[in-house]
């Protein structure tokens, strides 16, 4: 065999690794989509408070990928780790529809909040269909960190501030329908009841 065979040989064993390296990389990707599904209003996870992430490895790249998948599945523009039954402080962030940024926010705090407060209609992913009006600060800055590790400060205004504080509250526990007044969240009862039915339906 000549070294230019040789060179060759090694060359598509060189490439059939690297490609079943691929391959593995989008099984495991696929396999981290599927695993993942929304859960709704009345889970239990919904109400914790969610877990520093300790690892900044390639597990949460996967997570952040499943994550942006079912955003964009469902129409959301933020999806913290709760509202897939993981308890984790970790949340995406997808405002491509405003002309704004992609965002992944491990272990954030607002360490900041603006006096002056606004309205703003309000929906989540895991409360389908309810769209109420919430009063919150208009701005805030928050420390978080990113996906590599590194600390990162976000100062925001307008639709980002909305929904950072929408998606820390969820790290705590807290959903959007908790800040409405209660004659308000009353006439939700029915709605709310069937939301919780959806956790036992998404197990099939
Ligand atoms: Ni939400």
């Amino acid at each position: 065999m000549d070294t230019f065979k040789i060179s060759q040989i090694h060359f598509l064993r060189k490439f059939i690794e690297i490609k079943d390296e691929y391959n593995q990389l989008v099984k495991k990707r696929q396999e981290a989509i599927m695993k993942h599904h929304l859960v709704y209003y009345g889970h239990e996870k919904l109400r914790q408070k969610a877990d520093p992430v300790t690892e900044f490895d390639s597990d949460l790249v996967s997570l952040s990928e499943a994550m942006f998948k079912i955003m964009k599945k469902y129409n959301g523009i933020g999806l913290a780790a709760p509202q897939i039954a993981l308890s984790k402080k970790f949340v995406t962030i997808d405002l491509t529809s405003y002309d704004k940024e992609k965002l992944v926010i491990v272990n954030p705090e607002i360490v900041w909040r603006s006096e002056k407060k606004g309205p703003y209609d309000e929906g989540c992913l895991s409360i389908p269909g309810i769209f109420e009006t919430v009063d919150r600060p208009l701005e805030v800055v928050v420390n978080a960190y990113n996906l590599d590790g590194e600390q990162i400060e976000i100062k925001a205004d307008d639709i980002l501030a909305r929904v950072l504080q929408h998606e820390i509250d969820h790290l705590n526990g807290i959903m959007f329908v908790d800040h409405l007044e209660e004659y308000i969240r009353k006439e939700y009862t029915k709605e709310l009841k069937k939301i919780k039915k959806m956790n036992k339906q998404a197990l099939f």
